[in-house]
């Protein structure tokens, strides 16, 4: 059943892009509010229009600058919370902090909880995101979470690929075990090769790679990742696959967080094409090399089946 006084699509200042596209799809105008900030670096938030028991939408990416994303976004929800929307809904194209999502040594927070518990503490009352860096990240809200897959846009990308070439040897590599359960889907749906890189974290910055699990050789290999951040650990799983013998090497993720040096590393690695979705604004960050696909239309589909009580899991059925 439709809310009471319709659905309006907010959006911070992260990837205003991305909004605008969701609300053409949808058909509606990008809800008026502003976000400034003031000479000392604190966030304001007004919201400019009449939000009194509407379904409202704040589209926000949790991408650099991370920490000012994610006030713009909770001062949004203590807004539209105060103003008496009927419900607020945090849609998180790409959720940051992700990565720390539990204990692996003693004294470190677990940050992901704590973003979680601000946002429904400032007020949201449900999330819509994308390829969460880990899906149990879900339950970190006392809120529903709806969490969307990227996927059906990135192997759309690989099987139209494939239609053009002809080329039957493809092979999904997942560049580290963690990421092993999501590259054998892509290869089911692509009835392709799974290969996985044995790989190892130095540092934050820099990965080693130990072996490769599967065979390379001969093939074009489509190296899946959820998020690529300085590079290191995409650019290195290329290089290895190159080195086991393998043809044409592509890459593709979710977040194209591309920070420090993997603008870079990439253009510099033996890679024929980055493939990347619009979850974070790749403005001034573009290279020959890169293509970015859209994922407006999924969380476009989405926020209105959310809108009309209807099932979001159905999007991904079949
Ligand atoms: C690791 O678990 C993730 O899936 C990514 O591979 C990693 O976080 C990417 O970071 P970077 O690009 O800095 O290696």
């Amino acid at each position: 059943m439709a809310r009471s006084k319709g659905i309006k699509v907010f959006a911070g200042n992260s990837n205003p892009a991305l909004a605008k596209a969701i609300c053409r799809i949808l058909e509606i105008p990008l809800g008026q509010a502003r976000i400034e900030k003031f000479p000392d670096g604190e966030i304001d938030v007004k919201i400019e229009e009449d939000i009194r028991g509407v379904d409202c939408f704040f589209i926000q990416s949790t991408c650099p600058p991370v920490n000012d994303n994610i006030m713009e976004m909770l001062l949004f929800a203590d807004a539209a919370h105060r103003a008496s929307a009927e419900r607020i809904t945090a849609v998180v194209p790409y959720y940051g902090y992700a990565r720390k999502d539990r204990k692996d040594e003693g004294r470190v927070p677990i940050s992901a909880k704590l973003v979680a518990n601000c946002m429904v503490q400032a007020g949201f009352d449900r999330v819509l995101t994308m390829d969460l860096h880990a899906a149990q990240i879900q339950g970190f809200f006392d809120i529903p979470v709806d969490h969307l897959y990227a996927a059906p846009v990135i192997y759309g990308y690989f099987r139209d690929i494939r239609k053009r070439s002809g080329d039957k040897n493809i092979t999904i590599v997942a560049p580290d075990v963690g990421r092993s359960k999501v590259a054998r889907g892509y290869s089911k749906r692509l009835s392709a090769g799974l290969a996985i890189v044995d790989k190892r974290r130095v540092s934050g910055e820099e990965t080693e790679v130990l072996d490769m699990i599967g065979k390379v050789e001969g093939q074009t290999c489509v190296i899946i990742d959820d998020m690529i951040a300085t590079g290191g650990s995409i650019v290195d799983a290329a290089k290895a696959c190159k080195k086991f013998g393998a043809n044409e090497i592509y890459v593709a993720c979710t977040h194209p967080v591309f920070c420090g040096p993997a603008v870079d590393r990439i253009k510099s690695a033996p890679i024929q094409e980055c493939v990347v979705t619009d979850t974070i604004p790749m403005e001034g960050k573009e290279f020959p090399t890169l293509r970015v696909l859209s994922v407006a239309e999924l969380l476009a589909e989405a926020i209105r089946r959310i809108h009309f009580s209807e099932s979001v899991s159905l999007l991904f059925k079949g």
